[in-house]
């Protein structure tokens, strides 16, 4: 095809680099932007007296005719177009003659490409937001219902203290509560029109860059022309929100995974969520929680891709900023495709209570409370912790669990120790003492429930 700047060029471009040079294979996924931006600045340039009304109008109706054909599938794009800025451009012209060569006035494919790109993560960080809170749902529905189910916490994998399944659960609703902040953040930050900025230094046009900024529903207008075409910032944010997110679902993923096998059987997946092996018949494989562990590699490298990308580029823009859509689609269809299947897969799982308890019960998990409870006796808090050490390593030996051993040997190690040290041990017991705020009783998790659904509206 011929090029938009053949006059200035006595050949035509090899074919190969045409190819090599194109994005219209993946930006033509800006359409729908692309062409709500022209019609904003056509409106924009006929309120300012650059169009004419008749002008504008064809224009209007000819953009309008090229959304609706596109949107049923009735015009194809054409794969040899530089990109879609190109594409509908050429195409307007094709339809509507000498107006649609007038619409690119006061206007670069600068400005153009990183208003498509901001109006589409504007509207994406929604579609995300909208994934998250569905997750929050069962979150919380699943935190409120587990509540007061015992459970060994762990740290360095090892059994810690006991806590409760609704208080792990919770821990995973504030930390996607926090992606949900991150997007809305970032959008915030994304809602900056660049329309108008033209090629890198603004025009000579008596433009009204508000106009076109309100009508396209951002904030404001960008306040340095060069900025505006130049930065890839709102890019690198939202990539780094989803990156957050992955790593989120990851490690909880990880959980799952861990929580299937037959060492700990805290869950078991449904049949719709887990694959078999092909040769191994006794197999229920946590297929989906590993592809997504495995998946948030990919977004991280997105991620990667557009640090690198940006750190040298001289202002203002450089073609190596084509490459900021495919890392950024990316990374967001690898998100909003484990999202609601990682939703489903955890809304699906059954709990495994009685093996959570069981496992609560091995591992001397009650040494913290055996010691606090020397404490509240008046035995400083070192002494406590030593006296219990040794029960615990007396234990070992044995094989007995703190709650098998009888009171003559508590009392071979302290004569503080009373009958009431079997309350004091008791799983339940500890779980239900830790009511400080953000603690992990039955009571503070139903208040973590209550104040995350309204925080988040649910
Ligand atoms: N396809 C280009 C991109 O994605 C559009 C902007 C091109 N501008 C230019 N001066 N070559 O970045």
């Amino acid at each position: 095809m011929q090029t938009m700047w053949a006059g200035r060029f006595e050949k035509k471009l090899d074919a190969k680099v045409n190819d090599f040079n194109s994005s219209i294979s993946f930006d033509a996924r800006m359409y729908a932007q692309d062409i709500k931006g022209s019609l904003a600045h056509a409106a924009m340039l006929c309120a300012q007296s650059i169009l004419t009304i008749e002008e504008y109008k064809a224009i209007n109706d000819g953009l309008c005719a090229i959304l609706e054909e596109l949107e049923n599938g009735t015009l194809a794009f054409d794969p040899t177009a530089e990109d879609i800025h190109m594409f509908v451009e050429a195409e307007l012209t094709k339809r509507i003659g000498a107006p649609g060569k007038k619409l690119h006035t006061a206007r670069s494919r600068n400005d153009q490409v990183a208003l498509d790109l901001r109006m589409l993560l504007m509207d994406e960080a929604g579609a995300v937001s909208d994934m998250l809170l569905s997750l929050e749902e069962v979150l919380l529905k699943k935190a409120d219902e587990y509540a007061e189910t015992v459970m060994p916490g762990y740290t360095h994998l090892q059994r810690a203290q006991p806590i409760t399944f609704g208080h792990h659960l919770m821990a995973y609703a504030s930390m996607f509560a926090r992606d949900l902040d991150r997007l809305a953040d970032c959008k915030e930050r994304t809602a900056v029109s660049p329309l108008g900025a033209c090629a890198l230094a603004g025009t000579t046009y008596d433009t009204d860059r508000y106009m076109t900024a309100e009508t396209l529903g951002f904030d404001e207008p960008c306040a340095n022309s060069l900025d505006g075409v130049s930065d890839r910032d709102f890019v690198i944010e939202f990539l780094s929100a989803l990156a957050v997110i992955m790593m989120h679902l990851s490690r909880f993923s990880e959980e799952i995974i861990l929580w299937c096998s037959w060492e700990f059987k805290f869950v078991e997946l449904d049949d719709a969520y887990a694959t078999g092996s092909s040769i191994m018949p006794q197999k229920k494989n946590p297929d989906v929680a590993e592809l997504i562990r495995g998946k948030t590699g990919r977004v991280y490298g997105d991620l990667l891709a557009m640090l690198t990308v940006m750190k040298g580029l001289p202002l203002a823009y450089n073609k190596d900023m084509q490459e900021d859509k495919e890392a950024v689609f990316d990374a967001l269809d690898t998100v909003k495709l484990c999202l609601p299947v990682f939703t489903k897969m955890l809304g699906t799982m059954t709990v495994l209570s009685e093996n959570m308890r069981a496992a609560a019960a091995k591992g001397f998990i009650n040494a913290t409370d055996c010691a606090d409870y020397l404490t509240k006796k008046g035995v400083p808090f070192r002494d406590a912790y030593k006296i219990t050490g040794q029960l615990v390593g007396y234990g070992v030996k044995k094989g007995k669990t703190l709650e098998e051993m009888t009171l003559d040997e508590y009392a071979s190690f302290s004569d503080v120790f009373d009958a009431d040290i079997y309350d004091a041990i008791d799983l339940a017991a500890c779980v239900n003492k830790r009511t400080s705020y953000g603690g992990t009783a039955p009571d503070s998790v139903y208040d973590q429930i209550t104040r995350m659904r309204k925080r988040l509206n649910l």
